[in-house]
């Protein structure tokens, strides 16, 4: 089986890291998929974004890391309608998660969404609330791979 695990990667975090790995030892093939959202520039660029992937993710090279536009059940549908991944941190995601999963069975009835339970270790984090840390330079080296401490150290150093 197929899965995807989309989302904005701004940046990767140990969170995401952790259900990647879990992922890839549950299914035949994973693609982690970065969204190119015109509407919010973000801190990393996309190019960056997928850098960073490749380079937390390179003792895994089946894992293919890729970027799609628009919607993603549209996305998902090309690449041959495979499962749609998403983590569950707590039950305020819930809500969020649930809305997203209905939408994109409505617009397509073939494709699921199947959520996988975040590690407690990592269950507080997001990539804004790294981004808010690393801006004050604040200490995120056991929370992102060495590779994005690394970048948000040059990125905050260059004033942004
Ligand atoms: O990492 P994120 O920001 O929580 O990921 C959210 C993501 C990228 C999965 C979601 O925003 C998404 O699928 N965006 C693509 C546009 C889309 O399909 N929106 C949902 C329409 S109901």
């Amino acid at each position: 089986m197929h899965a995807i695990y989309p989302g904005s990667f701004d940046p990767v975090t140990m969170g995401h890291i952790d259900i990647i790995l879990r992922a890839a030892a549950q299914f035949d093939e994973l693609t982690v998929a970065v969204l190119i959202n015109h509407n919010k520039k973000g801190l990393f660029t996309i190019e960056e974004r997928l850098d960073l992937l490749r380079e937390s993710l390179k003792e895994y090279p089946e894992i293919k890391i890729e970027s799609f536009s628009g919607l993603l059940i549209d996305y998902a549908a090309k690449k041959g309608e495979p499962v749609i991944l998403r983590g569950l941190r707590a039950i305020s995601d819930f809500e969020n998660e649930m809305q997203l999963a209905l939408a994109n069975k409505n617009s397509n009835r073939n494709i699921e969404t199947l959520f996988m339970v975040s590690n407690p270790k990592y269950s507080f984090l997001s990539s804004s609330l790294i981004r808010e840390i690393a801006a004050f330079q604040g200490d995120v080296s056991n929370l992102v791979p060495p590779a994005v401490e690394k970048a948000l150290r040059l990125k905050y150093k260059e004033g942004l």
